[in-house]
């Protein structure tokens, strides 16, 4: 168990692509286990490992609105995406900054658990635009690269602020 620090925009770092998980060994187990550590620290309902300054694709969410109910993701790969939604989002990289975004309403997806097994998962409403967010974290993408250039602006002079 650790809770590992989480690179804020605009790190470079963020932008990185995340390399394909080949090896379902301990390593991939503790690495989910503080990724969740992490999230729920924050708090947040979702991470992407990314985030702390790992590049492999795995994300852990949790959506729940009462019990603690963690998933985890492990390559995972958008199959269909039906409808649009617009939802307003945030982001543990993004501190402070929640803006409408719009995106698929409805997702399959298909993933490998820390074992390796392949399985498919169908959500939608808050599920569904979390599990997005996440897996574009692991393409080096940001939900604030969907907004206005005005915007971008504006939320890189006040985080560029924070940092210092
Ligand atoms: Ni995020």
């Amino acid at each position: 168990m650790a809770i590992r620090t989480i690179l804020h925009h605009p790190d470079e770092r963020l932008r990185t692509r995340a390399a394909e998980v080949t090896k379902f060994d301990e390593n991939i187990e503790s690495l989910i286990e503080d990724m969740l550590d992490t999230m729920y620290d924050a708090p947040g309902i979702g991470l992407a490992a990314t985030q702390i300054n790992i590049h492999l694709r795995v994300i852990v969410v949790d959506c729940s609105r009462e019990e603690k109910t963690p998933m985890h993701f492990i390559n995972p790969v958008l199959l269909e995406e039906v409808g649009i939604e617009e939802m307003k989002e945030g982001c543990l990289s993004v501190p402070g900054v929640f803006e409408e975004v719009s995106r698929a309403e409805k997702i399959k997806i298909k993933a490998q658990n820390a074992g390796g097994t392949v399985f498919e998962l169908e959500a939608d409403g808050l599920l569904a635009v979390c599990i997005q967010h996440e897996i574009e974290h692991l393409d080096g993408k940001l939900f604030v690269d969907k907004l206005s250039t005005l915007k971008q602006k504006r939320i890189r002079k006040k985080l560029e602020k924070i940092k210092l």
